[in-house]
């Protein structure tokens, strides 16, 4: 009997039969959006110009095919629609982002523009109406144009305004908003300092990325103590950001790679995780140490990374009730054997590394989001090991494509990202408090329409802007009913 049972067990432990597909209790699921990325609206009822607006409308002058923004989903005029598609789908959340020139469209507090705060105001009611848990992103890379024209994260008077900012925006809803995040993805959105692709489209590598990501971590910090200080005892919420790194693994086993790779994972990760969450704070030593080195080669009189004094470094570390996590694919790293691999700081700062993806890993949209599963379990593993069994919120994932509606390979998608999800819980003890897919309507991919995230499709072309909902929102309510994974849409390990 006992031999009997034994075999049984050794059976099901060899066809993955106990892998455990089952949600623990207070999961949440959600959806997720951007302000610039769905609102459209642009220039309605009072709202301010933004540098997204800016920069797109600068392009589109110079070439007429640009897309801009300035209708996307609509919306601001489909919100009520929205909340009934997530609530058909089950959500427990959205996670939205205000739109700061909407609300403030000089970016600081000169004019109050009431009609965008009476928007958001609707949006949140209309959410908790439905039993759909609001999380607002402070900043999801839209800041007010004005604010640009004085140097934007350049200047460290923005520091003021985003509490200022932040202030009015736990006043008028933090009543009912319990989930906060300051910001979305420093990672990405610094690289406007570096470089004309995104907006503000300040070309100053090398120093103006690392100004601007300075200044956002001491905002950041200056907003967590605000909340701690002024509302947290009544309101009772919780504050985070939203961090990004694609999973880095190295190409190789040699040494050179790995070393690589840590080098990386400090460079992109630890920038702006280490100051907040590592028990030492500051940035990370291999990059305070990397970037003097190259700077002093350079002839600079110092270091192009700024320094946090010590008050800093005490002010900022500790400045979170959760980890944001946006995470959609895994990185191959690997030490080049030539440097014109790397001529362009922070890439040259780090050494000649480079990041690329395995063709094998199958893609649909942009390929470099690539089907990866796996990196799911070990990015949340690594973040949990790095920063104190810290919980953890992944803020975004999700699948892009050219728009079918019959998206079984985002039903696959969703289905095997989740299940690294579990594993991470079960297995390796993972704190983790809720999935956000992205996107929840189609959204503007930040200069095109043709990749799409979205779990409703939205079709641009008609006024309308009508939205039908994908394949991969059946999948997704039965999951969030049963919180249960189906084995169908499973890999075979
Ligand atoms: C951003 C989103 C974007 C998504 C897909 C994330 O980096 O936060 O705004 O739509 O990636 O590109």
């Amino acid at each position: 009997m006992k031999n009997l049972l034994a075999a049984v067990l050794l059976a099901a432990v060899s066809c993955g039969a106990t892998r455990n597909l089952t949600f623990p209790d207070g999961f949440w699921f959600g959806a997720g959006s951007a302000a610039y990325q769905v609102e459209g609206a642009w220039n309605t009822s009072g709202k301010g110009e933004s540098i997204w607006d800016r920069l797109s409308h600068s392009k589109q002058a110079l070439n007429p095919q640009t897309e801009t923004a300035d209708v996307a989903a609509d919306q601001y005029h489909h919100y009520k629609e929205d909340v009934q598609g997530l609530k058909k789908v089950g959500f427990n959340f959205y996670r939205f982002s205000v739109s700061w020139p909407r609300v403030l469209p000089k970016g600081d507090l000169s004019v109050i523009n009431q009609d965008g705060l009476d928007y958001y105001n609707n949006l949140i009611n209309e959410l908790v109406n439905n039993d759909i848990v609001p999380i607002v992103t402070m900043y999801h890379w839209d800041l007010p144009q004005h604010l640009q024209d004085l140097g934007g994260f350049a200047n460290d008077i923005i520091i003021d305004y985003f509490e200022d900012y932040a202030n009015l925006l736990f006043t008028h809803y933090g009543d009912r908003v319990k989930w906060w995040i300051t910001f979305n993805e420093p990672l990405s959105f610094v690289n406007g300092y570096s470089s004309t692709m995104i907006a503000p489209a300040v070309n100053a590598p090398g120093v103006g990325l690392y100004l601007a990501a300075h200044n956002v971590l001491k905002a950041h910090a200056r907003v967590y103590h605000l909340y701690d200080d002024h509302f947290r005892s009544q309101q009772r919420g919780k504050v985070g950001i939203t961090l990004n790194t694609e999973y880095p693994m190295p190409k190789t086993n040699s040494e050179a790679d790995i070393n690589a790779t840590e080098i990386y994972l400090q460079f992109q990760l630890g920038w702006f995780a280490h100051p907040i969450y590592s028990s030492e704070g500051d940035y990370p030593a291999v990059m305070k140490e990397r970037v003097a080195n190259k700077s002093r080669a350079e002839g600079l009189p110092r270091s192009r990374l700024p320094e946090f004094d010590e008050h800093w470094v005490k002010y900022i570390r500790g400045t979170h009730d959760f980890y944001g996590m946006n995470l959609y694919t895994a990185n191959l790293i690997s030490l080049s054997n030539t440097t014109a691999d790397a001529t362009v700081p922070p890439n040259s700062d780090m050494g000649s590394i480079i990041a690329e993806q395995d063709p094998s890993w199958p893609y649909e949209g942009l390929n470099s989001f690539r089907y990866t599963p796996f990196a799911m379990r070990k990015m949340l593993k690594l973040i949990s090991d790095n920063y104190n069994n810290v919980s953890i919120f992944i803020t975004e994932n999700g699948w892009c494509d050219h728009g079918e509606i019959n998206d079984t390979m985002r039903a696959r998608f969703l289905v095997n990202y989740y299940a690294a999800v579990l594993d991470a819980i079960h297995l390796d003890n993972v704190n983790v408090i809720g999935h956000t897919t992205w996107a929840f309507v189609d959204t503007f991919e930040w200069f095109t329409y043709s990749t799409r995230f979205g779990l409703f499709y939205v079709n641009f072309t008609d006024p309308a802007r009508p939205r039908t909902p994908k394949f991969s929102t059946t999948i997704l309510s039965s999951i969030i009913k049963t919180r249960k994974l189906p084995e169908e849409y499973l890999d075979k390990e």
